[in-house]
């Protein structure tokens, strides 16, 4: 008779969900289980597959470093470089009462944000959840659908706040939209496409700010729509608020991408446009579309390629696609299953309930990391409550041992694209701070410490003057900052000069002579 064994526990899902765990381990021969030799055979091959050596490192950071140059110099590339019509950093003296809506890759935020001076802000916030079919289905009802939101919101705040609002009087308004936008200026953007499994009809290519604004009119409501931006470039902005060492942002969520400022004589692609080549701009990179189709400087594995062909979006965000937290549980999830298929894995188990696409979540990645028990019971937890499979100790460490890998390399792979901005910038020797946010940041155990021990591998002892810390809400304080700029007197001058021309344009000459008495 085998000896049996009992661990009991509970945890919470990022989900919400609470699993608890009370559980038996039998002796392993009552099923066909894989030996742990063979287990360690198995993770010798994936080890190989999923390590980043520095030198490879460098090498993708090279190329990087020449695609968002390339980027910056001529319109409609890969990598496309936004340039955001967000100019300079704020004084950390905005003041005011904003209204900030962000329509993320997962729920719908509204909030009100008090700017209060000296990096100091209040924020009152309300979420909604967008259903499967929200992201699917026309694009103007799901505008509609956050008007109604705004319009719920407003209502409840502002119903008995009279001095906040008199008759005529509109809210200014920042709308995170994060996804990919070309904008001509900061209350505009065309969808370039959608990304993290949105699919709404009837919008890539299309303003989506305009788009927005026929719901606001719909639902009559009291605002302005001031400024249209990335969650990267608010994050950019609100870190900077409250800590001025911050040079660029990163996004590390159910999407990948970063925005740092540029100074506008170096995206050579607007120069036609004559804005004070001396001034600042934001650029939002969209960097998760690096090495998109041509598949030429990142290691996929068969893995990835099958996350790619089987998304909504082949060939796109290949970066994201090896990093961001939507899609390493499918990665997993994908290995196990080849394994399942050849044999190796939980033979004589109905396994249906694991060959489900994107069934396991990336925060199961999260928790079987940090499965603090020798028995690693939360790992049996995840298998027997959501799975009906039954692990030995051996597979356990096998498939905690993936997600390492899986893990290790996606903070890996965004050490290559932060090093790469960096090197760009020149911030090597003088240092900088790099404002993170997203699940996969705050939630998965030990990824900052590996995005800082890839920089170390990239720029060796140097590497360590570049710090993540976790960023401000760029997607509430951010927008709300950006949207106190259009009161900002200088940045107004900026941006008219640049709209005059437009109307103007047609006159390169003159644009060209006034860039060169500016
Ligand atoms: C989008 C970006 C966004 C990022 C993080 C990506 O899929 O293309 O615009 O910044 O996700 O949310």
């Amino acid at each position: 008779m085998p000896a049996s064994r009992r661990g009991s526990g509970s945890v919470t899902l990022p989900t919400g969900q609470t699993l608890a765990i009370h559980t038996r381990i039998q002796g392993e021969e009552d099923l066909p289980h894989a030996t742990k030799k063979t287990m360690a055979d198995h993770l010798r091959k994936y080890e190989s597959l999923f390590t980043l050596t520095p030198q490879r490192m460098r090498m993708i950071v090279e190329a990087f470093t020449e695609t968002l140059e390339i980027g910056l110099n001529k319109p409609n590339q890969i990598v496309p470089m936004i340039p955001t019509y967000v100019f300079g950093w704020p004084t950390g003296q905005e003041t005011g009462d904003f209204l900030a809506l962000d329509l993320g890759g997962t729920n719908l935020r509204v909030c009100l944000v008090t700017l209060q001076g000296e990096g100091k802000f209040e924020i009152t916030q309300t979420k909604y959840r967008l259903t499967e079919e929200q992201k699917q289905d026309d694009g103007q009802k799901l505008f509609d659908f956050c008007a109604e939101c705004l319009k719920t919101f407003v209502d409840t705040n502002f119903g008995e706040r009279d001095s906040a609002l008199k008759p005529g009087q509109n809210l200014p308004l920042g709308f995170t939209f994060s996804y990919p936008c070309s904008q001509e200026r900061i209350d505009h953007g065309e969808l370039i496409r959608w990304t993290k499994g949105f699919g709404a009809a009837n919008t890539e290519g299309r303003d989506v700010a305009e788009m927005f604004k026929k719901s606001l009119e719909k639902y009559q409501l009291p605002i302005q729509l001031t400024a249209l931006i990335n969650d990267t470039t608010g994050t950019l902005i609100a870190s900077h608020y409250v800590n001025p060492r911050t040079k660029i942002a990163v996004i590390f969520g159910t999407g990948c991408n970063a925005a740092y400022m540029e100074n506008v004589k170096n995206i050579e692609k607007i120069n036609h446009l004559g804005i004070d080549p001396a001034a600042e701009m934001a650029i939002n990179c969209e960097w998760g579309a690096f090495d998109s189709f041509e598949h030429e400087h990142l290691p996929r594995t068969k893995y990835d390629a099958i996350v790619d062909d089987t998304s909504n979006k082949p060939g796109e965000q290949a970066f994201e696609k090896l990093i961001s937290g939507r899609y390493l549980g499918e990665i997993l999830r994908l290995v196990i299953c080849e394994l399942i298929d050849e044999g190796v894995l939980f033979l004589g188990q109905n396994t249906y309930k694991l060959e489900k696409p994107y069934c396991l979540d990336t925060a199961f990645l999260s928790l079987m990391e940090s499965d603090p028990t020798d028995e690693l019971l939360m790992i049996i937890g995840i298998f027997t409550h959501f799975f009906a499979l039954e692990t030995t100790l051996a597979e356990r460490q096998f498939f905690r041992a993936l997600a390492k890998l899986i893990g290790r390399r996606a903070a890996r792979l965004s050490s290559c694209g932060i090093a790469a901005i960096v090197s760009k910038m020149g911030y090597l020797e003088e240092g900088c701070m790099v404002g993170a946010d997203g699940s996969l940041y705050n939630k998965y155990p030990g990824f900052a410490d590996r995005v800082h021990e890839g920089l170390q591998d990239i720029f060796g002892e140097k590497g360590r003057n570049i710090i993540t810390h976790h960023a401000e809400d760029g997607s509430g304080v951010g927008s709300a900052i950006i949207a106190s700029y259009d009161k900002d007197q200088e940045r107004r001058w900026i941006v008219h000069s640049c709209l005059n021309y437009r109307q103007d344009e047609g006159h390169c000459d003159s644009a060209k002579n006034r860039q060169i008495a500016m």
